[in-house]
């Protein structure tokens, strides 16, 4: 849409909305038939709305750098364009008024204490979105705490446009957190992003630029604890991530901004990434073409090789720890979980078994000590998985497991490779080799012509590659 275009529809939808706001001054029916009832509701006067205004009930929490967030005091809060409500976020596609959100006080039941609701009100043309659900203009939804709501939908709208996304609080239900002063006043927790063995990683967002980050916290009870099996090893885990993690500076890994330590738990506040994690990105798509896996996997192989040239192996490369920036990128990525990684010895051997066995080169099985190798093996395992949506080595076989990595068993199945390039098939094949000194650095696989596109480079090698 041109921009003359664009202003000439922002201009038609002010008028609109100016002229419904005239005849019923911007209030849907719902609403005038609630301040009726409020109306109606004498016993609570003036003097209870008045402590109604001073006290924070709840909290609409922004998502987004450089837009506040809203402290909801009063019966109605608004949001939109227009200066009059009470966030107003200057964007052509939001409405004056964009939504509302009401705030109501009953008595309980059979008691004199005092309950309250929340609730949502839709009131613009591009829509707000509940939990991903579309409300409806003049709708209204009851706000629970813990629900997001998002302000337009950016695969809608035909083209990348920034998303509004706040995280709705109920301030009753917000338990304070113990013993991290600095991080519970500096941060706002919303919700969950992923829950595993070693404790979670939360989303919350900073209390005065709003920068949303993702603080994995750790208890410590699972590694300081003598009588847990394995213990020291976890506790040398998490220490090393932080060590690794503030040694690397690059934009495709993850920055560590600050750790708290505390009595209970290990915090490591990161940057956020809102793509979620490639694993279920594959499963999304089910597979990758080819040419956005070629571009994936050479930002893929561009981190790996700048870990490597700084004397770190990362040993647990798997789509779970690669994090996409946005959900409309298939290729811009971060590296996460540095746990297992370390600085690679002088020997260039590391002794311990460590990372995801699917993924795992034949050397960590056996003998059990591994260089910078491993992770190339593990960048073949994952293009087969781009390319194929398959996994080439999978406990569902006769052959055990670990025998098809120490065999490098695997091939192509017909059926599904038969439209991808044999370059493709030749740099997967140099990867997943058995002998870590046959198989290509990343340096190397950088420079395979899979990825340059220079074919004429292994024409006869590619010869009777079809199936291996
Ligand atoms: N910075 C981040 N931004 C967004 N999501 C993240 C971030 N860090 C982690 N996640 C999500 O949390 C998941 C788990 O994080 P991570 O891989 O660091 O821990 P883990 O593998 O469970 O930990 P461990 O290896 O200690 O058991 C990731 O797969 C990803 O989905
Ligand atoms: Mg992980």
């Amino acid at each position: 849409m041109s921009q003359k275009q664009e202003e000439q529809d922002l201009q038609q939808q002010d008028k609109k909305e100016t002229e419904k706001e005239k005849e019923k001054e911007d209030k849907t029916e719902k609403e005038q038939e609630e301040e009726k009832e409020e109306k109606n509701q004498k016993p609570l006067k003036k003097k209870k709305e008045k402590q109604q205004e001073d006290q924070v009930y709840g909290k609409l929490i922004s998502l987004n750098r450089g837009i506040s967030s809203v402290t909801i005091t009063k019966p109605k809060t608004t949001i939109g364009r227009s200066s009059t409500n009470t966030l107003q976020i200057n964007h052509p596609k939001i409405s004056k008024k964009h939504f509302v959100i009401s705030f109501k006080q009953r008595k309980k039941k059979n008691s004199e204490e005092l309950d309250y609701t929340f609730k949502l009100t839709d009131t613009s043309s591009n829509g707000v979105f509940v939990n991903s659900g579309l409300v409806g203009k003049n709708n209204t939804v009851d706000l629970k705490h813990g629900y997001e709501i998002t302000l337009l939908n950016p695969r809608q709208m035909g083209r990348p446009i920034p998303t509004h996304r706040f995280f709705f609080h109920d301030l009753r239900l917000v338990k304070p957190l113990k013993g991290v002063s600095g991080l519970a006043t500096k941060y706002t927790f919303c919700w969950d992003l992923d829950e595993g063995g070693y404790g979670k990683v939360s989303l919350a967002t900073h209390n005065e630029t709003y920068e949303t980050v993702a603080i994995k916290i750790i208890p410590k009870n699972k590694f300081y604890d003598p009588k847990k099996e394995g213990w020291q090893s976890q506790k040398v885990k998490y220490v090393n991530e932080i060590n690794v993690l503030k040694d690397l500076r690059h934009p495709n890994i993850i920055e560590l901004k600050e750790v708290y330590d505390t009595e209970e738990n290990l915090y490591l506040v990161m940057e956020y990434v809102e793509g979620g994690d490639l694993f279920y990105r594959i499963s999304d798509k089910h597979k990758y073409q080819e040419d956005e896996a070629r571009e994936l996997f050479k930002n893929i192989l561009e981190t790996i090789k700048f870990l490597h040239d700084k004397g770190y192996v990362h040993r647990d490369l798997k789509p779970d720890n690669i994090l996409l920036l946005n959900k409309e990128s298939d290729t811009d990525i971060k590296l996460c979980d540095f746990g297992f990684a370390r600085l690679i010895p002088e020997s260039g051997e590391i002794s311990t078994k460590v990372g995801t066995i699917n993924y795992r080169a034949p050397e960590t099985l056996t003998v059990g000590s591994f260089g910078k190798e491993c992770d190339l093996w593990s960048c073949g395992v994952i293009l087969y998985i781009l390319l194929s949506g398959l996994m080439p080595f999978h406990q569902k076989r006769k052959t055990p497991l670990h025998q098809q990595i120490l065999w490098a068993q695997y091939n192509f199945p017909e059926d599904v490779f038969k439209n991808i390039s044999l370059a493709g098939k030749n740099l997967i094949r140099r990867l997943i080799q058995i002998n870590p000194e046959h198989r290509l650095t990343a340096e190397e696989a950088l420079e395979h012509p899979w990825i340059t596109g220079e074919f004429e480079k292994i024409k006869d090698e590619m010869q009777g590659i079809h199936n291996k």
